[in-house]
């Protein structure tokens, strides 16, 4: 039995004059889940969203919503989904509770229904006591789960988050990551961007990471990190004048590519295993070994899976990519 997709399109494109900001991109978005899609700067990830949400019209490709077309069908698929988009939308000048109820009224809701769907909303998102503020003296945070709690007065089938949490403190971080599990949990999915490795890590299901309007990478957090080495080590010497001579060692043990950290005692290196954990460890034991041989002093030694941030900065910058 197949399952219908959420989201799936085939050599998306999108083109601005002669910039090809979306260009040839393939999805496949499993329903009920969290999906990142992470790149810097100009990658194109609004674009696409843009395009999936009926808000612009593709140059090339396809994309379908749940089996709808996003240009034939796009009543249909208006219909499903939902977007908290980079710049949001509601009015400044207006309060909390006048914006959601402004809004729930333009859905639909009955007067009395609207009211108590706003009410719910702000409980739910820890603004009760800033409902009847106007939006404009809201912080950051309060800014962005007013937002949210707007594109979910009707619970959608599908919520694009276009970088939800940018510009937010920990905390409200926190908060808002809370808020789109809560909205997963009750059966929506969610197409979330970002530029935060950490927080597609502790959202997504799958992720595609863009760059220049291209997927150059999918799958999994495990099936990624893996995709750069099973591994990574860090470690601290005793002696940073031993650091250029621990570079080589380690490079030559691991067959990788040594970062040298911003601490003067500090290396890092990918360690590729074969692609296994356990390959990664005896590896990783014994480039320790060669170490303590050549008589350099490690005080300090770490092995852990490579943190997403690595995978990224590996994959957009070819040059760190284990072969
Ligand atoms: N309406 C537009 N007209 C012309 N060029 C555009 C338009 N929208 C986006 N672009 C260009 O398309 C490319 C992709 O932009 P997009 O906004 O999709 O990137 P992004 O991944 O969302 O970046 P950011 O992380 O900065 O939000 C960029 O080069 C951008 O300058
Ligand atoms: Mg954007």
């Amino acid at each position: 039995m197949t399952t219908e997709l959420a989201i799936e399109t085939n050599g998306l494109v999108k083109i601005f004059g002669d910039n090809r900001a979306v260009d040839g991109v393939d999805l496949a978005v499993a329903p009920g889940t969290v999906y990142g899609v992470l790149g810097p700067n100009g990658a194109g990830k609004t674009t696409t969203v843009r395009m999936l949400a009926t808000l612009l019209r593709p140059d090339g490709g396809e994309a379908r919503v749940f089996g709808k077309d996003v240009v034939k069908d796009a009543d249909a698929v208006r219909g499903l989904v939902s977007l908290t988009g980079q710049y949001a939308s509601v009015d400044e000048d207006l309060t909390g509770t006048e914006n959601l109820v402004l809004l729930a009224r333009l859905l639909g809701h009955a007067k009395p229904a609207a009211r108590t769907r706003a009410a719910q909303l702000l409980e739910a998102f820890g603004l009760t006591g800033a409902a009847g503020k106007q939006v404009k003296n809201y912080s950051g945070g309060m800014r962005r789960r007013i937002d949210i709690a707007a594109s979910i007065l009707n619970t959608p089938d599908l919520l694009f988050l276009d970088e939800p949490t940018t510009g937010l403190d920990p905390r409200s971080r926190n908060q808002v990551w809370d808020i789109v599990r809560a909205v997963v949990a009750q059966g929506t999915t969610v197409m979330l961007t970002t530029q935060y490795l950490d927080e597609a890590d502790q959202l997504a299901s799958r992720i595609a990471v863009i760059d220049h309007g291209k997927v150059i990478a999918e799958g999994t957090k495990g099936e990624l990190k893996a995709s750069v080495g099973a591994g990574s080590v860090h470690l601290r010497l005793r002696d940073a004048e031993q650091r250029p001579e621990a570079e080589r060692v380690l490079s030559a043990a691991l067959d990788a590519t040594v970062q040298l950290d911003a601490d003067p005692v500090a290396l890092t290196a990918r360690v590729n295993g074969h692609g296994t954990e356990q390959g990664a460890a005896e590896q990783a034991a014994r480039a320790l070994a060669e170490l303590a041989r050549c008589g350099i002093t490690v005080d300090n030694f770490s092995l852990g899976q490579p943190s997403l941030d690595e995978v990224f900065l590996a994959l957009t910058d070819r040059k760190g990519v284990a072969a």
